[in-house]
């Protein structure tokens, strides 16, 4: 940490200038929140689509406009560079603000594998800056507090779980985006690009993972990507959870579900949660058979603020004012990239993946960008790529 990150905030501190690098549709939940904190000024933005750019400056009163970073960066100073770019760009883009001397807030996924992540916060250590990302389903207060009870033991042993994200998205509009379902640029299919939000919350709630068995299947989408994916995950603490990921099941949801030794802890919600979302049920041993309530400390916060953007960013922005490393809501981008890069790694391999498997160095380290070798791929008849029904080889 340098000394002029240490710099307590005073009256007399300028407000920190931000800058946004894509300005599509994230990239206004960024500027929604910036706006709400006076020791921030957004004086820049970056995009190359001119109508883009100039309809997102002009609603929030922008005055730097730029085609790119690289201008952006030579033409003004910044203190903080949000990335809302496609997956595909945040490294070079990263690598390029840090070494501008800005702090980096990127938009999930951090980049497209384990070794450019290393790559990322290896600069970002060298020059003294944070890379925060943005993971944004470990924050509200009721997730803060489950998190709590599941670390101090006082849920029990975790033993099983589930993690699902089943969202819809179709061909015609978010498919037809260019850099979507593609390896090269967005690095991966909904497994990357939308569970990965579930399986942050999950690996945040249950910690280290130890090993991954999983498929990835095209079955519906046009797609390079995988449109589905399955996974058992096996946790450092032994607890066993299955993850189903799908961007094809129309009646939407998130779910998260962790049965321990005392009870279960249950999420459902869409794109947020708030305490409604969340169920405490105790086992019978707890409330021995009878209707009693569970623990008094199980119950959730009445102070209750959702999951989202804006809990993020305010910690985030907390930390980079005062020099404190990143809050445990914006750190550790490493967990759920490695699950991520796990699940692809077994599919393409047909093998579990241990955590070994991805040490610093390995191949398997280097990413998934060149896509899931065993890609199931099911026509419409329900029949495997290179299987016949009959299921003959
Ligand atoms: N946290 C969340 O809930 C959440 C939700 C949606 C998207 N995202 C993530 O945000 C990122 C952007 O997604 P989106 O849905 O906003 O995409 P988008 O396509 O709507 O916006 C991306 C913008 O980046 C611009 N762009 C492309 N190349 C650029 C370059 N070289 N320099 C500057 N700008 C460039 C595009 O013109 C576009 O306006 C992705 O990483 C995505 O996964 C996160």
């Amino acid at each position: 940490m340098t000394d002029e990150q240490a710099t307590p905030v005073t009256a007399t501190t300028p407000p920190l200038r931000v800058a946004i690098v894509g300005t599509g549709a994230i990239a206004h939940a960024h500027q929604q929140v910036l706006a709400t904190d006076p020791g921030v000024v957004t004086v820049a933005v970056a995009d190359p689509n001119p109508q883009v750019r100039d309809t997102f400056a002009d609603r929030y009163g922008i005055d730097g406009r730029y085609d790119t970073l690289a201008d952006l960066l030579a033409a003004q100073p910044v203190d903080v560079v949000h990335l809302c770019t496609p997956p595909g760009l945040h490294r070079e883009q990263a690598v390029a603000a840090l070494r501008a001397g800005a702090h980096v807030v990127c938009e999930k996924p951090p980049v497209l594998s384990l070794a450019d992540l290393d790559a990322v916060l290896d600069v970002a250590e060298e020059v003294g800056r944070q890379y925060a990302v943005v993971f944004q389903q470990r924050t509200g207060t009721a997730v803060g507090h489950v998190q709590r009870l599941l670390a101090d033991g006082e849920l029990g042993r975790p033993l099983v779980g589930v993690c699902h994200t089943l969202w819809y998205r179709r061909q015609e509009d978010y498919y037809a985006v260019p850099w979507r379902g593609k390896w090269a640029t967005e690095g991966g299919g909904p497994l990357l690009g939308l569970g990965i939000h579930q399986l942050d919350l999950l690996a945040f709630l249950l910690g280290e993972w130890a090993e991954v068995d999983a498929r990835a299947f095209r079955l519906a989408r046009d797609v390079e990507t995988e449109d589905t994916s399955t996974a058992v995950v096996r946790f450092a603490n032994g607890a066993v959870v299955s993850v189903l990921t799908t961007s094809l099941s129309p009646r939407q949801t998130s779910y998260v579900r962790v049965d321990t030794t005392l009870g279960t802890v249950e999420v459902e919600h869409l794109y947020g949660h708030d305490a409604r979302s969340w169920r405490l049920t105790p086992a019978p041993l707890v409330t021995g058979g009878t209707p009693e309530p569970a623990p008094a400390s199980w119950t959730l916060p009445a102070d209750d603020e959702p999951s989202g953007h804006t809990p993020l960013l305010r910690a985030v922005y907390e930390a980079l004012r005062t020099g404190a490393p990143l809050p445990p809501v914006a750190a550790d981008p490493h967990r759920s990239l490695e699950l991520v890069t796990a699940i692809y790694a077994s599919a393409s391999l047909g093998r579990p993946v241990t955590k070994a498997d991805l040490a610093p160095g390995s191949a398997l380290r280097d990413g998934f960008l060149h896509g899931v070798e065993d890609l199931r791929d099911v026509d419409a008849q329900g029949v495997v790529a290179g299987e016949r029904p009959d299921g003959g080889a």
